[in-house]
Protein backbone atom coordinates (compact mmCIF):
# COMPACT_ATOMS: atom_id res chain seq x y z
CA UNK A 1 0.00 0.00 0.00
CA UNK A 2 2.93 2.24 0.90
CA UNK A 3 4.73 1.46 -2.49
CA UNK A 4 1.45 2.54 -4.00
CA UNK A 5 0.96 5.77 -2.26
CA UNK A 6 4.37 6.21 -3.17
CA UNK A 7 3.76 5.93 -7.09
CA UNK A 8 0.81 8.02 -6.92
CA UNK A 9 2.99 11.05 -5.58
CA UNK A 10 5.83 9.92 -8.45
CA UNK A 11 2.29 10.30 -10.65
CA UNK A 12 2.63 14.16 -9.56
CA UNK A 13 5.35 14.89 -10.36
CA UNK A 14 6.56 12.63 -13.47
CA UNK A 15 7.31 15.91 -15.75
CA UNK A 16 10.20 16.95 -13.15
CA UNK A 17 11.70 13.41 -12.85
CA UNK A 18 14.96 13.19 -15.15
CA UNK A 19 15.46 10.01 -17.26
CA UNK A 20 17.62 7.42 -15.22
CA UNK A 21 15.61 7.97 -12.55
CA UNK A 22 12.15 7.17 -14.75
CA UNK A 23 13.80 4.55 -15.77
CA UNK A 24 14.81 3.10 -12.18
CA UNK A 25 11.22 3.83 -11.21
CA UNK A 26 9.52 1.88 -14.59
CA UNK A 27 11.66 -1.21 -13.26
CA UNK A 28 10.24 -1.13 -10.06
CA UNK A 29 6.87 -0.73 -11.39
CA UNK A 30 7.08 -3.34 -13.26
CA UNK A 31 8.78 -5.82 -10.65
CA UNK A 32 5.37 -4.41 -8.54
CA UNK A 33 2.82 -5.76 -11.42
CA UNK A 34 4.99 -9.33 -11.79
CA UNK A 35 4.51 -9.85 -8.02
CA UNK A 36 0.88 -8.80 -8.16
CA UNK A 37 0.05 -11.12 -11.16
CA UNK A 38 2.34 -14.34 -9.90
CA UNK A 39 0.19 -13.61 -6.34
CA UNK A 40 -3.19 -13.34 -8.69
CA UNK A 41 -1.81 -16.51 -11.06
CA UNK A 42 -1.49 -18.68 -7.78
CA UNK A 43 -4.72 -18.29 -6.17
CA UNK A 44 -7.25 -21.11 -5.79
CA UNK A 45 -9.86 -18.43 -6.37
CA UNK A 46 -10.45 -17.06 -10.51
CA UNK A 47 -10.32 -13.31 -10.65
CA UNK A 48 -11.87 -11.67 -13.91
CA UNK A 49 -12.30 -8.26 -14.14
CA UNK A 50 -14.07 -5.94 -16.91
CA UNK A 51 -14.93 -2.69 -17.56
CA UNK A 52 -18.41 -1.17 -17.49
CA UNK A 53 -18.58 -1.87 -21.09
CA UNK A 54 -17.85 -5.97 -20.29
CA UNK A 55 -14.81 -6.25 -21.95
CA UNK A 56 -12.25 -8.40 -20.09
CA UNK A 57 -9.29 -6.31 -18.77
CA UNK A 58 -7.66 -9.64 -16.57
CA UNK A 59 -8.39 -13.20 -16.36
CA UNK A 60 -5.91 -15.23 -13.70
CA UNK A 61 -5.18 -18.73 -14.17
CA UNK A 62 -8.04 -19.98 -12.26
CA UNK A 63 -10.50 -18.32 -14.06
CA UNK A 64 -9.12 -19.36 -17.18
CA UNK A 65 -9.68 -22.52 -15.63
CA UNK A 66 -12.94 -22.08 -14.36
CA UNK A 67 -14.92 -19.78 -16.84
CA UNK A 68 -13.88 -22.45 -19.36
CA UNK A 69 -12.03 -19.26 -21.32
CA UNK A 70 -11.54 -20.29 -24.92
CA UNK A 71 -9.08 -17.20 -26.91
CA UNK A 72 -5.68 -17.06 -26.03
CA UNK A 73 -5.76 -13.46 -26.16
CA UNK A 74 -8.50 -11.99 -23.66
CA UNK A 75 -7.70 -8.57 -22.88
CA UNK A 76 -10.51 -5.80 -24.22
CA UNK A 77 -12.14 -8.84 -25.32
CA UNK A 78 -16.43 -8.35 -25.11
CA UNK A 79 -17.29 -10.90 -21.87
CA UNK A 80 -19.41 -13.10 -23.96
CA UNK A 81 -16.44 -13.85 -26.49
CA UNK A 82 -14.37 -15.03 -23.97
CA UNK A 83 -16.29 -17.28 -21.54
CA UNK A 84 -16.87 -20.36 -23.25
CA UNK A 85 -19.54 -22.06 -21.00
CA UNK A 86 -23.20 -20.93 -22.07
CA UNK A 87 -24.19 -21.50 -18.56
CA UNK A 88 -21.71 -19.05 -16.48
CA UNK A 89 -21.87 -16.58 -19.32
CA UNK A 90 -25.64 -16.47 -19.26
CA UNK A 91 -25.91 -16.20 -15.35
CA UNK A 92 -22.86 -13.51 -15.35
CA UNK A 93 -24.82 -11.34 -18.04
CA UNK A 94 -27.77 -11.45 -16.02
CA UNK A 95 -25.83 -10.54 -13.32
CA UNK A 96 -24.48 -7.58 -14.75
CA UNK A 97 -27.76 -6.57 -16.50
CA UNK A 98 -30.05 -6.30 -13.41
CA UNK A 99 -26.80 -4.34 -11.24
CA UNK A 100 -27.32 -7.72 -9.26
CA UNK A 101 -24.37 -8.75 -6.85
CA UNK A 102 -24.06 -12.30 -6.57
CA UNK A 103 -22.41 -13.86 -4.18
CA UNK A 104 -20.90 -17.42 -3.96
CA UNK A 105 -23.61 -18.56 -6.60
CA UNK A 106 -23.27 -22.62 -6.67
CA UNK A 107 -23.67 -23.48 -10.73
CA UNK A 108 -23.66 -26.58 -12.88
CA UNK A 109 -21.34 -26.24 -15.89
CA UNK A 110 -22.45 -27.68 -19.18
CA UNK A 111 -19.55 -30.11 -18.96
CA UNK A 112 -21.06 -31.18 -15.15
CA UNK A 113 -18.95 -29.24 -13.33
CA UNK A 114 -19.74 -27.34 -10.07
CA UNK A 115 -18.62 -23.78 -9.37
CA UNK A 116 -19.64 -20.84 -6.81
CA UNK A 117 -19.83 -17.39 -8.81
CA UNK A 118 -19.69 -14.29 -7.08
CA UNK A 119 -20.22 -10.80 -9.08
CA UNK A 120 -19.14 -7.73 -7.39
CA UNK A 121 -18.65 -4.24 -8.63
CA UNK A 122 -15.20 -2.49 -9.69
CA UNK A 123 -15.13 0.70 -7.35
CA UNK A 124 -12.69 3.11 -8.06
CA UNK A 125 -12.61 6.40 -6.01
CA UNK A 126 -16.76 5.96 -5.38
CA UNK A 127 -17.40 5.12 -8.82
CA UNK A 128 -18.11 1.60 -10.35
CA UNK A 129 -16.02 1.41 -12.87
CA UNK A 130 -16.44 -2.11 -13.73
CA UNK A 131 -17.05 -5.55 -12.10
CA UNK A 132 -14.79 -8.32 -10.44
CA UNK A 133 -15.77 -11.92 -11.21
CA UNK A 134 -14.52 -14.67 -8.62
CA UNK A 135 -14.82 -18.16 -9.01
CA UNK A 136 -14.11 -21.63 -7.50
CA UNK A 137 -14.26 -24.90 -8.46
CA UNK A 138 -16.58 -26.89 -6.02
CA UNK A 139 -17.13 -30.22 -8.58
CA UNK A 140 -14.98 -32.30 -5.90
CA UNK A 141 -16.92 -30.85 -2.50
CA UNK A 142 -20.28 -31.36 -4.54
CA UNK A 143 -19.03 -34.77 -4.88
CA UNK A 144 -17.94 -35.57 -1.38
CA UNK A 145 -21.05 -33.91 -0.65
CA UNK A 146 -22.92 -36.85 -2.78
CA UNK A 147 -20.89 -39.41 -1.19
CA UNK A 148 -21.31 -38.49 2.35
CA UNK A 149 -25.72 -38.17 1.58
CA UNK A 150 -25.05 -41.81 -0.23
CA UNK A 151 -23.77 -43.39 2.46
CA UNK A 152 -25.53 -41.79 5.17
CA UNK A 153 -28.97 -42.91 2.70
CA UNK A 154 -26.94 -46.43 2.70
CA UNK A 155 -26.43 -46.82 6.53
CA UNK A 156 -29.64 -45.79 7.07
CA UNK A 157 -31.17 -48.66 4.54
CA UNK A 158 -29.02 -51.02 6.35
CA UNK A 159 -29.83 -49.98 9.28
CA UNK A 160 -33.65 -50.62 8.94
CA UNK A 161 -33.40 -53.83 6.73
CA UNK A 162 -31.02 -55.60 9.35
CA UNK A 163 -33.99 -55.17 11.85
CA UNK A 164 -36.12 -56.64 8.90
CA UNK A 165 -33.85 -59.35 8.40
CA UNK A 166 -33.38 -60.08 12.00
CA UNK A 167 -37.42 -59.96 12.59
CA UNK A 168 -37.54 -62.21 9.36
CA UNK A 169 -35.28 -65.21 11.77
CA UNK A 170 -38.05 -65.92 14.12
CA UNK A 171 -40.60 -66.71 12.14
CA UNK A 172 -38.53 -68.67 9.89
CA UNK A 173 -37.38 -70.56 12.75
CA UNK A 174 -40.89 -72.01 14.16
CA UNK A 175 -41.79 -72.53 10.49
CA UNK A 176 -38.76 -74.92 9.92
CA UNK A 177 -39.81 -76.33 13.34
CA UNK A 178 -43.19 -77.47 12.55
CA UNK A 179 -42.11 -78.33 8.76
CA UNK A 180 -39.87 -81.42 11.48
CA UNK A 181 -42.81 -82.39 13.04
CA UNK A 182 -45.28 -82.54 10.25
CA UNK A 183 -41.85 -84.27 8.29
CA UNK A 184 -42.23 -86.48 11.61
CA UNK A 185 -45.86 -87.09 11.32
CA UNK A 186 -45.66 -88.20 8.03
CA UNK A 187 -42.64 -90.50 8.35
CA UNK A 188 -45.04 -92.67 11.10
CA UNK A 189 -48.61 -91.92 8.59
CA UNK A 190 -49.43 -95.10 6.48
CA UNK A 191 -51.45 -92.74 3.92
CA UNK A 192 -50.96 -93.13 -0.10
CA UNK A 193 -50.00 -90.11 -0.98
CA UNK A 194 -47.37 -89.98 1.98
CA UNK A 195 -44.40 -90.15 -0.67
CA UNK A 196 -45.53 -87.00 -2.26
CA UNK A 197 -45.94 -85.29 1.10
CA UNK A 198 -42.41 -86.04 2.26
CA UNK A 199 -40.97 -85.07 -1.19
CA UNK A 200 -43.60 -81.37 -0.68
CA UNK A 201 -41.91 -81.35 2.77
CA UNK A 202 -38.03 -81.54 1.92
CA UNK A 203 -39.11 -79.00 -0.62
CA UNK A 204 -39.85 -76.39 2.05
CA UNK A 205 -37.45 -77.44 3.66
CA UNK A 206 -34.66 -76.68 1.34
CA UNK A 207 -36.45 -73.21 0.46
CA UNK A 208 -36.42 -72.47 4.76
CA UNK A 209 -32.83 -73.46 4.35
CA UNK A 210 -32.01 -71.06 1.61
CA UNK A 211 -34.15 -68.08 3.42
CA UNK A 212 -32.03 -68.33 6.34
CA UNK A 213 -28.80 -68.41 4.70
CA UNK A 214 -29.84 -65.55 3.06
CA UNK A 215 -31.10 -63.34 5.83
CA UNK A 216 -27.73 -65.15 8.12
CA UNK A 217 -25.44 -63.79 4.90
CA UNK A 218 -26.97 -60.15 4.82
CA UNK A 219 -26.90 -59.78 8.64
CA UNK A 220 -23.11 -60.86 8.58
CA UNK A 221 -22.67 -57.98 5.83
CA UNK A 222 -24.57 -55.10 7.01
CA UNK A 223 -23.61 -55.92 11.01
CA UNK A 224 -20.63 -54.68 12.22
CA UNK A 225 -19.05 -57.83 13.69
CA UNK A 226 -17.03 -58.24 16.78
CA UNK A 227 -13.94 -60.98 16.82
CA UNK A 228 -12.93 -62.22 19.87
CA UNK A 229 -9.56 -62.54 18.96
CA UNK A 230 -7.44 -66.15 19.86
CA UNK A 231 -3.70 -66.98 19.53
CA UNK A 232 -4.19 -70.40 16.98
CA UNK A 233 -1.79 -72.13 15.15
CA UNK A 234 -3.12 -71.38 12.03
CA UNK A 235 -1.98 -75.39 10.59
CA UNK A 236 -4.51 -76.57 13.62
CA UNK A 237 -7.17 -73.73 12.28
CA UNK A 238 -6.74 -75.50 8.73
CA UNK A 239 -7.21 -79.33 9.73
CA UNK A 240 -9.77 -78.78 11.15
CA UNK A 241 -11.20 -77.09 8.65
CA UNK A 242 -10.62 -79.89 6.00
CA UNK A 243 -12.06 -82.53 8.33
CA UNK A 244 -15.34 -79.74 8.06
CA UNK A 245 -14.93 -79.05 4.04
CA UNK A 246 -13.76 -82.93 3.11
CA UNK A 247 -17.18 -84.42 2.88
CA UNK A 248 -18.88 -81.80 0.82
CA UNK A 249 -15.75 -81.93 -2.07
CA UNK A 250 -15.48 -85.82 -2.00
CA UNK A 251 -19.41 -85.80 -2.61
CA UNK A 252 -18.94 -83.33 -6.18
CA UNK A 253 -15.21 -85.57 -6.68
CA UNK A 254 -13.06 -82.42 -6.29
CA UNK A 255 -9.83 -82.96 -5.27
CA UNK A 256 -8.53 -81.31 -1.93
CA UNK A 257 -4.72 -80.44 -1.76
CA UNK A 258 -3.33 -79.71 1.41
CA UNK A 259 -0.18 -77.72 0.69
CA UNK A 260 1.22 -76.06 4.62
CA UNK A 261 2.89 -78.19 7.74
CA UNK A 262 3.84 -76.41 10.67
CA UNK A 263 2.79 -73.10 10.76
CA UNK A 264 2.74 -70.27 13.64
CA UNK A 265 -0.18 -68.92 15.93
CA UNK A 266 -1.84 -66.05 14.49
CA UNK A 267 -4.98 -64.08 16.51
CA UNK A 268 -8.27 -65.59 15.22
CA UNK A 269 -11.68 -65.52 15.88
CA UNK A 270 -12.29 -69.32 14.41
CA UNK A 271 -16.04 -69.48 14.54
CA UNK A 272 -15.90 -66.15 11.96
CA UNK A 273 -12.86 -66.95 10.56
CA UNK A 274 -14.17 -70.21 9.48
CA UNK A 275 -17.12 -68.52 8.04
CA UNK A 276 -14.61 -66.62 5.48
CA UNK A 277 -12.58 -69.18 4.07
CA UNK A 278 -15.96 -71.77 3.70
CA UNK A 279 -17.16 -68.24 1.25
CA UNK A 280 -13.90 -68.89 -0.45
CA UNK A 281 -14.02 -72.82 -1.09
CA UNK A 282 -17.57 -72.66 -1.91
CA UNK A 283 -16.66 -69.97 -4.21
CA UNK A 284 -14.11 -72.25 -5.44
CA UNK A 285 -16.70 -75.60 -5.39
CA UNK A 286 -18.89 -73.44 -7.89
CA UNK A 287 -15.46 -72.56 -9.94
CA UNK A 288 -14.19 -76.06 -10.67
CA UNK A 289 -17.72 -77.73 -11.83
CA UNK A 290 -16.82 -78.07 -15.07
CA UNK A 291 -13.10 -78.65 -15.14
CA UNK A 292 -10.74 -81.40 -16.10
CA UNK A 293 -10.30 -83.01 -12.41
CA UNK A 294 -11.05 -80.13 -10.53
CA UNK A 295 -8.71 -79.60 -7.79
CA UNK A 296 -9.12 -77.17 -4.65
CA UNK A 297 -5.68 -76.16 -3.19
CA UNK A 298 -5.12 -74.71 0.40
CA UNK A 299 -1.74 -73.68 0.50
CA UNK A 300 0.14 -71.77 3.81
CA UNK A 301 3.57 -70.79 4.57
CA UNK A 302 4.81 -67.60 6.53
CA UNK A 303 6.48 -65.01 4.46
CA UNK A 304 8.39 -62.31 6.88
CA UNK A 305 5.87 -61.45 9.99
CA UNK A 306 2.88 -62.66 8.04
CA UNK A 307 1.16 -66.25 7.12
CA UNK A 308 0.31 -65.94 4.07
CA UNK A 309 -2.61 -68.34 2.77
CA UNK A 310 -3.66 -69.09 -0.64
CA UNK A 311 -6.95 -70.54 -1.68
CA UNK A 312 -6.25 -71.74 -5.27
CA UNK A 313 -8.82 -73.01 -7.83
CA UNK A 314 -8.48 -74.99 -11.22
CA UNK A 315 -11.96 -73.47 -12.77
CA UNK A 316 -13.34 -71.07 -15.15
CA UNK A 317 -11.37 -67.95 -13.66
CA UNK A 318 -12.90 -63.98 -13.15
CA UNK A 319 -13.41 -62.41 -16.35
CA UNK A 320 -10.98 -59.01 -16.36
CA UNK A 321 -14.04 -56.89 -16.65
CA UNK A 322 -15.56 -58.22 -13.24
CA UNK A 323 -12.63 -58.15 -11.37
CA UNK A 324 -12.84 -54.50 -10.00
CA UNK A 325 -16.55 -55.93 -8.74
CA UNK A 326 -16.14 -59.07 -6.93
CA UNK A 327 -16.13 -57.36 -3.72
CA UNK A 328 -19.22 -55.11 -3.84
CA UNK A 329 -21.95 -56.47 -2.08
CA UNK A 330 -24.44 -58.13 -4.22
CA UNK A 331 -22.19 -58.35 -7.66
CA UNK A 332 -22.84 -62.28 -9.02
CA UNK A 333 -22.64 -64.11 -11.73
CA UNK A 334 -24.45 -67.02 -10.54
CA UNK A 335 -28.35 -67.10 -10.59
CA UNK A 336 -28.88 -68.11 -7.32
CA UNK A 337 -25.63 -65.94 -5.90
CA UNK A 338 -26.42 -63.61 -3.06
CA UNK A 339 -22.94 -61.85 -4.11
CA UNK A 340 -22.68 -61.34 -0.15
CA UNK A 341 -19.61 -63.82 -0.10
CA UNK A 342 -16.53 -62.07 -0.88
CA UNK A 343 -18.29 -58.80 0.90
CA UNK A 344 -18.39 -60.52 4.40
CA UNK A 345 -14.92 -62.28 3.46
CA UNK A 346 -13.30 -58.64 3.01
CA UNK A 347 -15.27 -57.74 6.18
CA UNK A 348 -13.79 -60.46 8.20
CA UNK A 349 -10.20 -60.58 7.07
CA UNK A 350 -9.96 -56.65 7.85
CA UNK A 351 -11.28 -57.39 11.26
CA UNK A 352 -8.04 -59.70 11.86
CA UNK A 353 -5.98 -57.01 10.73
CA UNK A 354 -5.23 -59.06 7.46
CA UNK A 355 -5.32 -58.35 3.80
CA UNK A 356 -6.93 -59.93 0.75
CA UNK A 357 -5.62 -60.07 -2.81
CA UNK A 358 -6.25 -62.25 -5.94
CA UNK A 359 -5.27 -63.00 -8.98
CA UNK A 360 -7.23 -64.97 -11.42
CA UNK A 361 -7.13 -66.26 -15.38
CA UNK A 362 -9.08 -69.15 -16.99
CA UNK A 363 -7.83 -72.02 -15.18
CA UNK A 364 -6.14 -70.90 -12.04
CA UNK A 365 -7.80 -68.77 -9.83
CA UNK A 366 -5.99 -67.99 -6.53
CA UNK A 367 -7.29 -65.78 -3.03
CA UNK A 368 -4.44 -64.73 -0.93
CA UNK A 369 -5.12 -63.77 2.69
CA UNK A 370 -2.26 -62.28 4.62
CA UNK A 371 -2.64 -62.21 8.52
CA UNK A 372 0.34 -60.83 11.22
CA UNK A 373 1.88 -63.72 13.03
CA UNK A 374 1.49 -63.40 16.77
CA UNK A 375 4.51 -63.14 18.58
CA UNK A 376 4.52 -63.77 22.43
CA UNK A 377 6.16 -61.90 24.91
CA UNK A 378 8.89 -64.97 25.14
CA UNK A 379 9.36 -64.95 21.96
CA UNK A 380 10.03 -61.30 21.96
CA UNK A 381 12.72 -61.86 25.00
CA UNK A 382 14.22 -64.95 23.03
CA UNK A 383 12.90 -67.36 25.75
N1 LIG B 1 -12.81 -68.71 -7.31
C1 LIG B 1 -13.56 -68.04 -8.18
N2 LIG B 1 -13.55 -68.34 -9.50
C2 LIG B 1 -14.31 -67.65 -10.38
N3 LIG B 1 -15.13 -66.65 -10.05
C3 LIG B 1 -15.19 -66.28 -8.75
C4 LIG B 1 -14.42 -66.94 -7.75
N4 LIG B 1 -14.68 -66.35 -6.57
C5 LIG B 1 -15.58 -65.37 -6.81
N5 LIG B 1 -15.91 -65.34 -8.12
C6 LIG B 1 -16.84 -64.38 -8.76
O1 LIG B 1 -17.18 -63.38 -7.83
C7 LIG B 1 -18.59 -63.27 -7.69
C8 LIG B 1 -18.94 -62.82 -6.29
O2 LIG B 1 -18.66 -63.82 -5.34
P1 LIG B 1 -19.39 -63.81 -3.93
O3 LIG B 1 -19.25 -62.46 -3.32
O4 LIG B 1 -18.90 -64.96 -3.14
O5 LIG B 1 -20.92 -63.98 -4.29
P2 LIG B 1 -21.70 -65.24 -4.89
O6 LIG B 1 -20.83 -66.46 -4.63
O7 LIG B 1 -23.00 -65.30 -4.12
O8 LIG B 1 -21.90 -64.98 -6.34
C9 LIG B 1 -19.11 -64.63 -8.07
O9 LIG B 1 -20.45 -64.58 -8.51
C10 LIG B 1 -18.14 -65.04 -9.19
O10 LIG B 1 -18.51 -64.46 -10.42
MG1 LIG C 1 -19.83 -66.86 -2.92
Amino acid sequence: MLRAEFFETIRQKLDKIDKTTLQSLMSDIFEDFDIMRTALNSMTEGILVTDNDRKVYFANKMAIKNLHIKTASISNEPLENVVGDKNVINTIEQALQNEEKLTELELRTENDEYISLSVHPLVKKSAIIGSIIISQDITLDKENEKKLQRAENLAAVSTISAGIAHEIKNPLSAISIHVQLLQDQVKACKCENSDDMKYCLNVVNDEITRLSDIVNNFLFAVRPITPTLMPVKFNDFLDKFVRFITPEVKEKNILLVKSYSDLPEVLLDEKIFKQAVLNLTENSIAAVKNADNPTIELEAYTRDDYVIFNVIDNGIGIPDDYKSKIFNPYFTTKSNGTGLGLAILYKIIKEHNGEVTFTSQPGQTVFTISLPITFRQSNLLGE
